[in-house]
């Protein structure tokens, strides 16, 4: 198994970067990208840790070698948010970012399952997408808009109000990545009941629970460990799938007939990415307005991307 981080070198590149070296199954091999001068130090660096995943890394010309054979691409190259911004602010800067890196997956490793961090990922996905159409390489099932930080907030935020095992929380989270178009499925998450007060409270800080981290962060970035404890999360996810696994898990994906062209659903996964896209069951009231006054924005945002290739 080959797995190629883009932007290995940031926050989320570190902490992502750490966790893959000591979980990845024995005889993987991880490929650390970056325009940063840093990244074949931080290669280093991780190859002193005692596993049996081989790490090297590769410099602002080396896109081609760092991509080359890759069965996985996870992609958190740049910039993140500072307080004041919202995740549409980055598009100017990441756009460009996520195309290039595209066009070397699509020279590289069109076959690869890519998973999309950098944001803002409403816009990204579809970015990537184009890239790929124009390139005649396009397949749905292996585009995919790293989403498991709304999951795995809604899991903590959720175990520490109700005092439950966190392990035992699970918690659906569909639509985008930014604000509103976050929508964690608090109905459907079982063993713990909500009132009304309790959805109306908690949903918002899902949505902003980014900017908590930002303003905490002080002008230092957004959030890198949670995000790189959250990708890991999704791309084992996808290395069971490659495995043969039968495994289930959240991302936004391109739905056929969806409430939008990208929107994040359960998704089965398998050897060839996505077997099939699940559908997320029934909403209850506020979940269903919440859906339908999100779908403007995300599709704002949807065609920001398309038309960034397109337009
Ligand atoms: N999907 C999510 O839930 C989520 C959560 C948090 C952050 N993010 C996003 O992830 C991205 C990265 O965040 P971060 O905190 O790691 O930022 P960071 O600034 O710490 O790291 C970004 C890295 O990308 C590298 N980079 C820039 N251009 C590149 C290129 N063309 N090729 C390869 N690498 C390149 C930089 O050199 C840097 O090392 C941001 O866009 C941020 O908004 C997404």
């Amino acid at each position: 198994m080959k797995v190629a981080v883009l932007g290995a070198a940031g926050g989320i590149g570190h902490a992502l970067s750490l966790l893959l070296k000591t979980q990845l199954p024995a005889g993987s091999e991880l490929s650390l990208y970056d325009v940063a001068p840093v990244v074949p130090g931080v290669a280093v660096d991780l190859s002193h840790i005692p596993t049996a995943v081989n790490v090297k890394g590769f410099g602002a010309d080396d896109l081609a070698a760092a991509l080359s054979g890759a069965d996985i691409v996870i992609i958190p190259a740049g910039m993140p948010r500072k307080p004041g911004m919202d995740r549409a602010d980055l598009f100017a800067v990441n756009a460009g970012i996520i195309k290039t890196l595209a066009e070397g997956i699509v020279a590289n490793c069109p076959k690869a399952l890519v998973g999309i961090i950098t944001n803002p990922v409403n816009g990204t996905v579809p970015i990537v997408a184009e890239v790929f159409k124009k390139a005649g390489t396009y397949d749905k099932n292996r585009v995919f808009g790293v989403t498991t930080l709304d999951v795995i907030r809604s899991e903590a935020f959720i175990a520490e109000l109700k005092g439950v095992d966190v392990n035992s929380v699970k918690v659906p989270v569909i639509g985008g990545h930014s604000g509103t178009t976050i929508l964690p499925l608090l109905s459907q998450v079982e063993g713990v009941t909500f009132s009304e007060e309790e959805v109306a409270a908690l949903t918002p800080r899902i949505q902003n629970a980014g900017t908590e981290v930002v303003n905490a962060k002080a002008g230092g970035g957004s959030a890198t460990l949670s995000m790189g404890a959250a990708a890991a999360r999704f791309c084992l996810s996808l290395v069971k799938g490659l495995q043969g696994e039968d495994v289930v898990d959240y991302a936004y994906v391109d739905v056929e007939n969806g409430d939008a062209p990208y929107f994040a659903h359960p998704v089965r996964l398998g050897v060839n990415g996505i077997a099939e896209v699940l559908p997320y069951g029934e909403l209850s009231a506020f979940e269903e307005k919440a859906k339908n006054d999100m779908l403007a924005t995300l599709n704002a945002d949807i065609q920001e991307g398309v038309d960034f290739i397109n337009g």
